[in-house]
């Protein structure tokens, strides 16, 4: 693996770490009623996946913040900081887990039968192997609206909290997320133009990958140019996520990825595999870091954390 990578994976990892101790003291215990319910959720939220979309809450967050103090946004990461900063390392708690609460609620509807049948996740069995259809359906229901309510926890203006909010309901709904899943539903078996393709990747992927850039800059009260700059890095890494999940899907093993490889070929999806071939898809995918990259270059090293993501996102093996 090379540097740029064991560096990002580092932070992702102290991030992911930190996530999880979040998203574990939040979410409703196992014996809470109704306790299947609640083991369920949890079940689909802890205990795994990389935390992409937290970490950019983090580093968007940070950036935002750094450039104002003049400092690396890493320096941020710090003990020293973070008690300096309480407040806003808890808008960004908040904002994350919010975010990565989305996040599982898609993977449990995307695993259903009904829609790409998998039976594994996380190397685990999905939540409806695992526990039963009704209760993934539930579980996912649950999931959505919690997220909702965290956010509105944010210590923070209540002016930005209204804008959160609608910047988290738009990237999951029919003009984001549940838009893209719609189209990827329909495209089955068809061959897409690239701006077809394009448009299903960045929405059912994009918009909250993008979302998540947006809520750490919000929970950091970003000025208009930062967000244009944050913008700009987010539409592309947003679909250089899903190019790269394309690629993996063709490349990378079940140990790896802790999910069944070989899904879209064998379910007949268009990709960006299938539309560029392998060398095409990798070869945009780094096109997409080069332009998030230029994104921020106005923050200088105040974004040092959003380029050890970019890195991480085109380089990643799972
Ligand atoms: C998988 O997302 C689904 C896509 C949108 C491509 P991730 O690759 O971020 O999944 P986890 O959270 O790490 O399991
Ligand atoms: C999923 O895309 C996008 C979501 C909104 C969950 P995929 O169907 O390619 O994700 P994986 O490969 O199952 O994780
Ligand atoms: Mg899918
Ligand atoms: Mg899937
Ligand atoms: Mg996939």
């Amino acid at each position: 693996m090379n540097i740029a990578v064991d560096q990002s994976t580092e932070w992702l990892n102290a991030r992911a770490r930190h996530v999880e101790t979040v998203l574990e003291r939040m979410l409703p215990k196992e014996d809470v009623v109704p306790a299947r319910l609640h083991q369920a959720m949890r079940y689909a939220v802890l205990g795994g996946g990389k935390r992409v979309r937290a970490a950019l809450v983090y580093a968007a967050g940070y950036a935002c913040a750094a450039q104002q103090a003049g400092v690396e946004g890493r320096t941020f990461d710090t003990t020293h900081y973070a008690s300096q900063h309480a407040q806003l390392n808890q808008a960004l708690d908040l904002a994350a887990s919010s975010v990565e609460l989305v996040h599982a609620y898609s993977l449990v509807h995307d695993d259903l039968p009904c829609m790409d049948d998998d039976t594994l996740r996380r190397g685990k069995p999905t939540l409806h192997v695992q526990f039963d259809e009704a209760t993934a359906l539930l579980a996912g229901d649950a999931l959505q609206p919690l997220a909702f309510d965290w956010l509105a926890q944010m210590p923070v203006d209540a002016a930005l909290i209204v804008q959160a909010t609608q910047v988290l309901a738009r990237a999951a709904g029919s003009l984001g997320m549940a838009g893209g899943q719609a189209i990827d539903l329909e495209s089955v078996g068809k061959t897409l133009t690239r701006d077809a393709l394009q448009c299903m990747h960045v929405l059912k992927t994009g918009a909250l990958l993008s979302a998540s850039v947006t809520l750490g800059g919000l929970a950091a009260a970003m000025a208009p140019v930062q967000k244009k700059s944050l913008d700009a890095y987010a539409s592309a890494m947003g679909l250089a996520f899903q190019v790269v999940d394309d690629v993996l899907d063709v490349t990378a093993d079940t140990a790896q990825l802790g999910k069944t490889p070989g899904k879209d070929a064998a379910a007949n999806k268009p990709t960006y595999v299938s539309l560029m071939g392998l060398d095409g898809a990798r070869a945009f995918a780094h096109q997409l870091h080069a332009q998030a990259l230029k994104g921020i270059e106005p923050f200088g090293p105040s974004a040092d954390l959003l380029t050890l993501l970019a890195d991480f996102i085109v380089l990643r093996n799972h």
